[in-house]
C-alpha cells in the first residue's frame, strides 16, 4: 500500500509535522516555509534498503539529488547508506562540500561541460554516466593524467514510453537523453572505449521517466536493457556487469494517486531482472536504482500565509498565498495536483470551495483549483502536502521573490537546513557598470 500524507493533529487543532506544531514553525521561521519530516525521509531510505536486501542483495540505492539537495540532505542520505546521483557541477560541488564520499557519486547530464567533467574526475566520482559521443570526446583527453581508469556507464534510451506527464517521460526514443537504440552509435562507442584503457565501461543506465505508477514500463525497459547487455557482449565482447534502472517511482499527491509501495516496486523490478537474466544466460547484474521523488516528496509540506481573498459572485473565490510558482512551478509545468489543509484549523470541516492563487504576477500562478477548505480568513496558514521533491529544487526568484527557508523537523525539534533568502541576497550578484554609476538625468527638451 502507498503511504498517506504526513502529519498529525494536536490539541490546538494544528497540523504537526515531525513532532513540531506547524503554526509555531511559521511564527518562528516565517512563510512560505518548506518543512521536511526527517523521520519520513529516513523511512523511505530504509524501505528501499530493506526491499533490496530482501529481493536482490546485489542492489544499491542511489538518491537522485535533483529532487532536493543541500549539504544537510547529502549528510542524511549518506548516513542512510545511499549513494548519490548528481546532474551538474553545482550538485557535485554541494556533495563535495558535504564531504560525501566521492566514490559513491554518480554523475549524470546530457551536456556536461569540460569543467564539470574535470571536477568530477578530480574529485574521483564513482561513475560518470556518459550520455553521448560528444561527452566521450571531452572525457578521453581528461583521463590522461589519471593512473586509475575512469569508470563509466552509458545512458541509453530504451524506447519505452512510461505513462506519465510528457515533460517527465524520458525513456522514449525521441528524447534528448542518452544513446538511442535506433542506430549503432552505442556499439561504435563501446568498441572505442574498449580500445581506450583509461576508460572502463562497467554498466548501462536508463531512466524512463518520473512519477511512474505502471510497473509494466519498468519490466519492458529491464527486458530491453538486459537484451542489450547480451547483444553488447556478442557484438563487441564487452562485459557489462552493472545496470541502473533510473528511479522514477511515483508518489501519492492526491487520493486519486495509487502508486505501488517501494517494496512492491523493487520486488517486481528485481523479479524481472532475475527472470530475464536467467532466460538470456547472463549473470545477475549489480543493480542500481535512482529514486528521488519517492525518497523525499512525501516528507515535505509547504506552509503559506493566506493574504487577499477575492470572491467573484457565481464564478470563483480566489485565496492568495505568499508564495506560488516561484517556490512551486510544478502546477504550471505539469498541471500538478495537491491536497491541502488549513494548518491552524485542521479540525474544522471543509465548507467552501476555493482556488489557491500564488503571488506571482501571472494569471497562471495558481497552486490549486477548486479545493474544499474551512471558511478561509486572511492570516490562516495553508499547508500544501507532498512538496519535498522538485519544489525547492525548482524554485526561482521570479518577480524577485526570495526563496523560502527549509527546516528539518525531528521529534519536535526544527532546524534550518536552508536559510530564507533576503532582499540583500537578491541583489548580491547585481553589478552596476561604471556608466550607470551616477544618477544621470536625461533632460527633456
Ligand atoms: C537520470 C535520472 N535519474 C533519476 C531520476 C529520479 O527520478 P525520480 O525523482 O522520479 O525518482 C531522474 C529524474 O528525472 C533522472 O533524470
Amino acid at each position: 500500500m502507498h503511504r498517506q500524507p504526513v502529519g498529525s493533529i494536536n490539541d490546538s487543532g494544528h497540523l504537526v509535522i515531525g513532532g513540531c506544531d506547524t503554526v509555531e514553525l511559521t511564527k518562528q521561521f516565517g512563510t512560505p516555509l518548506i518543512v521536511l519530516d526527517e523521520a519520513v525521509i529516513r523511512e523511505s531510505c530504509r524501505l528501499y534498503r530493506e526491499a533490496f536486501r530482501k529481493h536482490y542483495p546485489q542492489g544499491q540505492v542511489v538518491y537522485a539529488g535533483k529532487a532536493f539537495l543541500c549539504t544537510a540532505m547529502c549528510r542524511l542520505v549518506e548516513q542512510e547508506g545511499l549513494f548519490l546521483d548528481v546532474v551538474s557541477g553545482g550538485e557535485l560541488y554541494t556533495a563535495m562540500k558535504a564531504e560525501f564520499s566521492p566514490e559513491k557519486i554518480f554523475f549524470h547530464g546530457n551536456n556536461k561541460t569540460q569543467e564539470e567533467l574535470e571536477a568530477a574526475i578530480q574529485y574521483g566520482v564513482g561513475r560518470i554516466v556518459v550520455d553521448n559521443p560528444y561527452e566521450l570526446r571531452l572525457l578521453e583527453p581528461l583521463t590522461k593524467k589519471k593512473k586509475k581508469p575512469i569508470i563509466i556507464h552509458f545512458r541509453v534510451t530504451p524506447g519505452v514510453e512510461a505513462h506519465t506527464h510528457h515533460s517527465i517521460q524520458t525513456g522514449q526514443s525521441d528524447s534528448k537523453f542518452g544513446f538511442s537504440l535506433l542506430d549503432d552509435t552505442l556499439f561504435k562507442e563501446i568498441r572505442n572505449v574498449i580500445r581506450f584503457p583509461r576508460l572502463k565501461l562497467t554498466g548501462l543506465h536508463c531512466h524512463i521517466g518520473s512519477q511512474i505508477f505502471d510497473q509494466k514500463a519498468y519490466q519492458k525497459s529491464i527486458e530491453v536493457m538486459l537484451r542489450l547487455i547480451k547483444n553488447i557482449k556478442v557484438k563487441t565482447g564487452a562485459v557489462v556487469q552493472e545496470l541502473n534502472f533510473g528511479g522514477g517511482l511515483g508518489v501519492r499527491y492526491t487520493q486519486d494517486d495509487a502508486p505501488p509501495s517501494i517494496e512492491e516496486h523493487i520486488e517486481i523490478v528485481t523479479k524481472t531482472v532475475r527472470r530475464e537474466s536467467t532466460a538470456l544466460g547472463l549473470p545477475m547484474p549489480i543493480l542500481y536504482d535512482e529514486p528521488g521523488r519517492s525518497i523525499v516528496a512525501r516528507a515535505g509540506v509547504t506552509l503559506y500565509t493566506i493574504g487577499s481573498i477575492k470572491e467573484i459572485p457565481k464564478i470563483r473565490k480566489y485565496v492568495s498565498v505568499d508564495g506560488g510558482m516561484s517556490d512551486n512551478p510544478r502546477v504550471a509545468l505539469y498541471d500538478a495536483k495537491y491536497e491541502s489543509v488549513l494548518a491552524n484549523r485542521f479540525k474544522e470541516s471543509q465548507t467552501e470551495k476555493v482556488t489557491i492563487a500564488g503571488k506571482c504576477c501571472e494569471s497562471g500562478d495558481i497552486l490549486q483549483k477548486d479545493v474544499m477548505l474551512p471558511k478561509v480568513k486572511s492570516g490562516d496558514i495553508l499547508a500544501l502536502f507532498s512538496t519535498g521533491a522538485y519544489h525547492y529544487a525548482m524554485a526561482s526568484n521570479y518577480n524577485r521573490l526570495p526563496r523560502p527557508a527549509v527546516v528539518l523537523c525531528k521529534e519536535g525539534k526544527a532546524e534550518v537546513i536552508i536559510r530564507r533568502e533576503t532582499y540583500d541576497d537578491l541583489i548580491a550578484r547585481d553589478v552596476v557598470p561604471d556608466h550607470l554609476n551616477h544618477k544621470v538625468r536625461i533632460r527633456s527638451r
